[in-house]
């Protein structure tokens, strides 16, 4: 229920709104005495605005806003939490090498640290823009929660308080930068030196977001910047202003290294490729053989004779020299009449593609909608991006076997792209995608069709669409012509991994601090509810081992032990020189330490209580020593 004000104008707000309809330039955010922002004026640059002298003080090319130490400082703090698997959730866990990840994006950013660092090749993210209403947070200050909820805020599956940055709240940009930063400075250390980051943006944050990423990657790292015409009639928005497209901001990591960019050609664009000679070489393109008017170099004017005699004399992009070579590679087309001006011939088969354009017209927001649409999804989830659109940036940042991150998946577009393009050119691109398990409001279809929080979305939509391009690539497959290759199928299962709170019990009390109850539940430093394969993957995140590698369970002397990342010996998955063996249960008998040892793993991990007593422990390092002295020992 709202509450009635049950005071005065505040004076102080008013005069600021007068000032800033004066001189908007002046209004700044800056925090109040309880810690949230507000409107306030900048008065060093009111002072300039009301003086004819330039007014003391330093200056300083910067980009700053409430918050931002903050912001870099929470992204540098180490939080407790780890990745839980979740099978029952998962699709083809055993065999697939996509990820799907369920939390506050910031903390799995910082958790895959590791085990990502350097190599994704490609990012794509589509955040809130903050337009009033799409922006949601983590917000530490204490409100009465009822009061909380029914004002501006919600809550995520675990309680904790998301915060809506409204238009009634100013709609905060300062928020928005320190929403973005730490988020941006962590995605950066995962991508590859020759990786690349695409980022949906529009009028709102363009602008700041510029700014961000000019100062986390480097203004040199500046690729350019798509711009998507997504709607060709009048929308919502159209009162004085009608925004037809948005924009995509593309960044390398660095810039050094990418050599050329690439985009495929369209169907329209192959169509300029014909072949009136028939040329053993395939489909050509003639391409002009003239040299720009300026270029009045006196070794490249010379005569042209054609087949029927006509003389054309020019300034020619090649040496009288090199034209003798291309006319005697028939690299030269002067016409079916063999009497036009001379053409070079340019082959489809070596074009690589083309180089990437800013402007992309052929894609409607719409298309979005019709994407899910066809999966059963109609009215589930407000404006996806359309699958031809993050295609498009995939064809351009990727290469056939590259892992693909997106942080702000929503509906899942990005990993729906990816298996697209996967089953169109034979690639194995592996996606990574975040989702928050942000609520779905009561009144929306998503919540009526029972989808409780936007990853459940996200995963049925990954499931519905996996499980249609298989039967598409099967079904083609049953009518293959002859001659005609059968296509592989494309990886369409995801593991489902959700943050929560540390494997670890908080053992780390003052011996005064310690009961009696605390004394027995020491028994274990590891939480009741955790399971072996919470503590793989936790000893997988700690270790910095990729989290969908291969993943094999035998027993030994009826002793559970994980095998990680194994070599495939005879399409067979060996037990010998894995990544990693994990064992992790109560007693671990010696002849098990020793067969372990003898398959010479590279790292190998048991509980601290697998053991007895100290003497135990230090047996089990002397065997390892003995037997695989170069395996890394560990325990938890
Ligand atoms: C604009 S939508 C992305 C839409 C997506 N490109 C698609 O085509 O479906 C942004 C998504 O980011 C999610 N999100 C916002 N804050 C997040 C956070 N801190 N961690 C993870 N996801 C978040 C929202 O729940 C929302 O689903």
């Amino acid at each position: 229920m709202k509450r009635a004000k049950m005071e005065s104008i505040d004076m102080t707000k008013e005069n600021i709104e007068k000032i800033g309809a004066l001189f908007p330039n002046v209004i700044t955010e800056m925090k109040g005495d309880d810690g949230k922002l507000k409107k306030g004026i900048n008065f060093e640059l009111l002072k300039q605005e009301l003086m004819d002298d330039v007014v003391d003080g330093e200056e300083c090319y910067d980009f700053t806003w409430v918050g931002k130490k903050a912001a870099i400082v929470e992204g540098n703090t180490p939080i407790r939490k780890t990745l839980r698997p979740c099978i029952e959730e998962s699709k083809d866990w055993e065999t697939t090498q996509n990820l799907y990840i369920e939390g506050d994006n910031l903390d799995v950013l910082k958790l895959l640290q590791e085990s990502y660092l350097n190599s994704v090749k490609m990012i794509y993210i589509d955040p809130p823009y903050n337009t009033g209403n799409d922006f949601v947070y983590r917000d530490d200050f204490k409100t009465d929660k009822d009061d909380y909820d029914e004002q501006k805020g919600l809550f995520d599956e675990e309680e904790n308080r998301l915060f809506k940055n409204t238009e009634t709240n100013g709609r905060f940009h300062s928020d928005w930068c320190s929403m973005m930063y730490p988020r941006l400075k962590l995605a950066s250390n995962l991508l590859r030196d020759d990786g690349l980051i695409f980022i949906s943006i529009d009028d709102n944050e363009v602008d700041n977001l510029r700014k961000i990423c000019d100062e986390i990657m480097g203004s040199i790292n500046f690729i350019g910047m798509f711009a998507w015409r997504k709607k060709v009639g009048a929308g919502a928005d159209s009162k004085l202003f009608f925004r037809q497209h948005e924009y995509t901001l593309l960044y390398s990591k660095d810039i050094y290294s990418i050599n050329y960019l690439y985009q495929s050609l369209t169907e329209e664009q192959k169509k300029e490729y014909s072949n009136p000679d028939n040329d053993k070489r395939g489909l050509w393109a003639p391409t002009d053989l003239s040299a720009p008017a300026h270029d009045n170099d006196a070794k490249r004017i010379y005569e042209v004779v054609t087949p029927s005699g006509k003389v054309y004399k020019k300034c020619w992009a090649y040496t009288q020299e090199n034209m003798k070579k291309l006319l005697a590679e028939n690299l030269v087309w002067f016409g079916k009449n063999g009497d036009s001006m001379p053409k070079r011939k340019r082959f489809l088969s070596e074009k690589l593609g083309l180089t990437p354009r800013s402007w992309i017209d052929s894609i409607l927001t719409s298309d979005g909608k019709k994407d899910i649409v066809n999966l059963g999804l109609k009215g589930i989830f407000d404006y996806p991006k359309p699958i031809k659109l993050i295609e498009n940036f995939l064809d351009i940042g990727s290469q056939k076997d590259s892992v693909i991150l997106d942080f702000f998946s929503g509906s899942a577009t990005t990993a729906h792209a990816v298996m697209q393009l996967n089953a169109e050119d034979g690639g194995n691109r592996k996606f990574i995608m975040v989702q928050l398990p942000e609520k779905c409001d009561e009144k929306s279809e998503a919540y009526k069709a029972g989808y409780k929080n936007i990853s459940e979305i996200g995963k049925e939509r990954i499931r519905r669409a996996g499980d249609k391009i298989n039967k598409k690539i099967n079904d083609n497959n049953a009518q293959l012509k002859i001659g005609e290759e059968a296509k592989p199928k494309v990886d369409i299962g995801f593991r489902v991994l959700k943050v929560d709170s540390t494997n670890m019990k908080d053992v780390y009390y003052a011996a005064n601090e310690y009961n009696q109850q605390m004394l027995a539940e020491l028994e274990t430093n590891i939480k009741e509810d955790r399971t072996d394969l919470d503590l793989l993957y936790g000893v997988l995140l700690d270790w910095g081992l990729p989290l969908s590698l291969n993943h094999r369970i035998e027993k030994i002397e009826n002793t559970t032990v994980h095998f990680y990342d194994c070599p495939v010996v005879d399409a067979q998955l060996s037990t010998s020189n894995c990544s990693l063996a994990a064992c992790f249960e109560d007693k671990v008998s010696e002849s098990v330490v020793r067969e372990i040892a003898k398959r010479q793993p590279l790292r190998v991990v048991f509980r601290d209580r697998s053991f007895a007593d100290s003497p135990g422990k230090i047996n089990v390092e002397e065997i390892f020593k003995l037997l695989a002295p170069n395996t890394s020992v560990k325990v938890i």
